[in-house]
């Protein structure tokens, strides 16, 4: 309660924790440079909020510094690594093909878009569950880890589905959802009918709910009459939180794993991972931090005491005798966390993803606001230079999870596409791997939505149920609107023909745009998004300058602007991008060399607005 601001800045995962504060207040980090801020205590900040800092948060974040970690100090030696090379692509089988026209997507559906896939340059897949589930989540709640859900296929489907990618040299990513289960999992079925058998510890049951709050709205708890205790979901009703305190249910996750990888897949996307170990007594959360992130609880567990223990004897025990890839989806971890979690010496997860770069500090994904690319400049030029040297960077701006890009940094028409291929460059050109969102490559924006009645998604209702209490049904339903997850799981375009090409009946939810978006249109355009997207990731796959080489950000003050080198012994390359929507002139010369790929068709001596280009200045 002594320390200082400032020592807790210098400590790895006080300054995450300290950026992630300042980052939802909307705070600049230099704050913290202010002598006096600096150098005010722990304890005092408490008395001096006038009890707005409750003593839970200040508690968890001593516990949090005491977990005694030390980053480790070497960089990367750049170690070849198939995944640092690929172009990852995710699937989102609900929405990406039907085959059998009952408006859902399908693994047969998805089979006949592989050359689709292929003709993209595209490495490797990510597929959102496919396993058995009542769909509470889309499948993010699962009844059966070893069973595909009857809506998408079956085994012998999955089976064919993973020969047919690596006869054509992709890799397939599983989604594994650990987290949770379905209420309606065995496991769980056994745990409410015999508390006292094996299974009666696997979930978190208690007598008195503590004051965590649920993902999707409400309290994480939910009375189990059967067994007159409470039982915890940190997101629907429905997706009950598996205890990995008990060491029963790790080998059940590992027996499992394995399953999957004596059938031949590649890896797997972690589903927020960094939320499985809950801290013993399971403590109520700070009501402060709940206000701040809109849900209770969450500072402690999103880096739970065990949780790099448990990643470890994952890895050892079913990851690593198999050479299996894993991303871990991260939410609300900051750099520092994500070295522990992802440094290569460490060994617990390959790469993670992280979420503070999708929306401006102070703003969160229910707000109607433009996102200002700036920031993502901000956030690279700090990722470039303190985790990429140790670490390789997942690179995104989409997922399922998520509204669209574009539609977050720019709804105009006319510049839809120059700005779809901003973000490309920036995607294909940075340091790390991509993850392209399906129809990411063809510019789809968000989903055309009127009313509730037309959304799908578990969490908006939740989110809508909350919010129409205290701000009217009207207000309720522009914020869910723009932040909806159903914005980006409105079915892929494939083609002009009735609902996108997607189904030949009525689709789940409804289509967008098919009229002046489609995959088609775009294939047989040489200056499309689609094509542009082809084009960069072929440029990524000749010039490995573009994957192993240094980054050196230049202009790092000048607005708009985002500028920077890659090289390596053989070659650098230059790239040059206009962040805003007005002409800005190139002070001093033009790039030198040879422009390898702009999203205009000359150059000026303006950059024009959402201009990018790739130049080669020395070559071999
Ligand atoms: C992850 C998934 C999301 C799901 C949640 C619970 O965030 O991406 O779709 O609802 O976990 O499994
Ligand atoms: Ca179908």
């Amino acid at each position: 309660m002594s320390s200082r601001i400032i020592d807790i800045y210098r400590n790895p995962i006080g300054r995450d924790l300290l950026r992630k504060i300042l980052l939802q207040l909307g705070w600049s980090e230099k704050l913290i440079d202010n002598r006096i801020i600096g150098s005010l205590r722990l304890g005092w900040i408490q008395r001096l909020s006038f009890g707005r800092v409750d003593r839970g948060l200040l508690e968890s974040i001593i516990s949090l510094l005491n977990t005694g970690d030390s980053i480790p100090e070497d960089k990367i030696s750049n170690t070849r690594a198939w995944w640092k090379e690929a172009v990852f692509y995710q699937v989102y089988p609900r929405s990406f093909m039907d085959s059998n026209g009952d408006g859902t997507g399908d693994l047969r559906g998805l089979i006949s878009r592989l050359d689709y896939l292929s003709a993209l340059g595209i490495d490797a897949v990510w597929l959102s569950p496919v396993y058995d589930s009542p769909n509470d989540d889309n499948g993010y709640d699962i009844r059966d880890y070893r069973k595909i859900m009857a809506e998408f296929g079956t085994m012998e489907d999955f089976d064919e589905l993973l020969s047919e990618l690596h006869k054509r040299g992709m890799r397939l990513l599983m989604d594994l959802v650990v987290n949770h289960t379905s209420d309606e999992h065995e496991w769980f079925k056994e745990a409410v009918r015999e508390p006292l058998g094996k299974f009666g510890d696997y979930y978190f049951f208690r007598d008195k709910p503590n004051n965590w709050t649920s993902y999707f709205g409400g309290s994480a708890w939910r009375y189990i009459e059967e067994r007159k205790e409470y039982a915890l979901h940190l997101f629907s009703q429905k997706q009950m939180d598996l205890n990995w305190e008990n060491k029963d249910v790790r080998e059940d996750i590992k027996d499992m794993v394995r399953w999957w990888l004596e059938k031949g897949v590649d890896g797997f996307r972690l589903d927020v991972i960094n939320y499985i170990s809950k801290p013993k007594g399971l403590p109520d959360g700070s009501e402060v931090i709940g206000k701040l992130m809109g849900f209770t609880g969450v500072e402690t567990y999103f880096y739970g005491p065990r949780l790099n223990e448990y990643l470890r004897e994952l890895k050892r025990d079913a990851f690593e005798p198999y050479g299996a890839f894993t991303v871990g989806e991260t939410p609300g971890v900051g750099i520092e966390m994500m070295k522990l979690l992802t440094a290569e010496g460490r060994k617990e997860l390959d790469m993670a993803f992280s979420f503070d770069h999708l929306e401006t500090p102070g703003h969160s994904r229910f707000d109607e606001y433009r996102y200002d690319l700036n920031y993502y400049k901000s956030f690279m030029t700090q990722h470039m230079e303190s985790y990429s040297p140790y670490c390789q960077m997942s690179l995104f701006y989409e997922n399922h999870d998520n509204p669209r890009m574009i539609s977050k940094v720019d709804k105009d028409e006319k510049v839809r596409w120059i700005l779809g291929k901003l973000l490309a460059v920036m995607q294909l050109t940075l340091k790390g791997t991509p993850f392209i969102f399906q129809g990411q490559e063809i510019g789809m924006v968000n989903g055309r939505f009127k009313s509730m009645e037309e959304l799908r998604d578990v969490d908006s209702f939740g989110k809508f149920s909350e919010l129409k209490e205290t701000i009217g049904e009207e207000k309720a339903f522009n914020r869910i609107l723009a932040g909806s997850r159903d914005n980006a799981r409105i079915p892929m375009q494939w083609s002009k023909k009735e609902n996108g090409g997607f189904t030949d009946g009525t689709p789940w939810i409804g289509t967008g745009d098919i009229e002046v978006c489609n995959a088609e249109d775009q294939m047989g355009d040489k200056a499309s998004l689609w094509s542009f997207y082809r084009d960069l990731i072929a440029l990524r796959k000749k010039h490995p300058a573009l994957i192993y080489g240094e980054i050196e950000i230049t202009n790092k003050d000048r607005k708009d602007i985002f500028t920077y080198f890659r090289r390596d012994e053989k070659e650098t390359l230059y790239i040059e991008c206009n962040l805003g929507r007005e002409n800005i002139r190139r002070k001093g010369v033009m790039p030198t060399g040879r422009m390898l790929i702009s999203n205009y068709e000359d150059t000026d001596e303006h950059l024009r607005p959402y201009e990018a280009s790739v130049w080669i200045t020395k070559e071999d």
